[in-house]
């Protein structure tokens, strides 16, 4: 069986890699990314040597080197992790987003048409909802809520998931879809609210919280998110799209005075900072069909999934600071 992730040297791409091969010794891994900024070679060390492990400089949207690794790998399933994953650089920068989100996924899907496949999955997020009030508790996403996207970001991902139910629809290509709400762990990259507030923390620096800091997240620790797209990958019914939520809804401002508590640092460090253009307020998904389907729940609680996160960045300084060294790194931190 071989297992072909792209955007593998990212954050939940990393961590799905490592997930895999841990549970399946006997798979191949083949990554393949083109490492923008988000993503890092150093983060894939620990399985750089393996045998059964390979990875491959390749932009999703190079036609000719993408076909070049499936002729060469002949892959069993797909995962497709790459993309363009940070709202406030789409709000800036929308055109990378189209390219990577939308053609790239296009560009896999016919190497899948021209090899053949068993699975074809697309990771994409619950963003392509759009929102919920604050107001209403009582409201969930389902795999049947309409698209109603925000943000140049969600609107790319929702282009993609059109996409990729339109090959399955018009090609039979056996294809998946798991929409997630907000991952935190190991290996993210300090742009994201989580490790952007412990990483300043630590040093001290403002945490910049957009407006009075009340929009609410649904967050889901990585390794379940990794564990619903194995399941889905292996037994989940093809055409479909499965949402995958923690059921853990947090606004950002008790996020950040949780980490704040945890690194014994003053909650005076909290800025309040200009909202983002048409900020979402409130994700939350109902993640019964996995869970009817498939047997999928969440199994790391928030309290637990946090200390082991930010136990993680205190004895991966390195990780991170090399990251934030980085010249092209520096402007986009600040
Ligand atoms: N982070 C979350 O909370 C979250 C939640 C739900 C869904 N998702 C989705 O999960 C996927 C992974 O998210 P992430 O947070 O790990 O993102 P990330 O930004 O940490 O990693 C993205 C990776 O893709 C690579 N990449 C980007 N453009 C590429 C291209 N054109 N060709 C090849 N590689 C390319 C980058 O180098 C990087 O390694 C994305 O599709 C995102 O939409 C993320």
């Amino acid at each position: 069986m071989t297992i072909l992730v792209t955007g593998g040297a990212g954050f939940i791409g990393s961590n799905f890699i490592f997930y895999m091969m841990d549970r399946y010794p006997e798979y191949r891994i083949v990554c393949l990314d083109c490492l923008t900024y988000a993503g890092n070679l150093a983060t894939l060390d620990p399985v750089m040597e393996s045998p059964n492990f390979r990875f491959a400089k390749v932009n999703i949207t190079d036609r000719e080197a993408v076909f070049r690794i499936f002729e060469e790998e002949k892959p069993d399933i797909v995962v497709n992790f790459a993309a363009e994953s940070h709202v406030d650089r789409s709000i800036t920068h929308p055109q990378i987003f189209l390219e990577t989100n939308i053609i790239g996924t296009s560009v896999l899907m016919d190497a899948c048409r021209r090899y053949g496949i068993g699975r074809f999955h697309q990771v994409s997020t619950d963003e392509v909802y759009g929102d919920l009030p604050l107001d209403r508790p009582d409201l969930f996403f389902t795999e049947e809520t309409p698209i109603h996207t925000s943000s140049p970001y969600s609107s790319s991902k929702a282009a993609a998931d059109l996409l990729v139910l339109s090959y399955y629809r018009t090609y039979g290509l056996p294809v998946s879809i798991s929409r997630c709400s907000n991952n935190y762990g190991p290996y993210q990259f300090p742009e994201k609210l989580i490790p952007l507030m412990i990483v300043n923390a630590l040093n001290d620096d403002p945490l910049p919280v957009y407006g009075k800091g009340e929009n609410v997240r649904d967050w889901l620790y990585v390794e379940d998110h990794c564990r619903a797209i194995d399941l889905i990958i292996h037994n989940g019914r093809t055409g479909e799209v499965y949402n995958v939520g923690g059921h853990n809804e947090m606004r950002n401002l008790d996020i950040v005075r949780m980490i704040c508590r945890e690194l014994g640092k003053p909650e005076e460090l909290i800025t309040f900072v200009a909202d983002r253009k048409g900020h979402d307020l409130r994700y939350a998904i109902d993640p019964a069909k996995i869970y009817r389907e498939l047997g999928w729940c969440p199994e790391t609680k928030f309290e637990e999934g946090i200390r082991m996160t930010i136990r993680w960045y205190l004895e991966h300084r390195e990780w991170w600071g090399t990251l934030l060294q980085r010249g092209d790194l520096q402007k986009l931190y600040k």
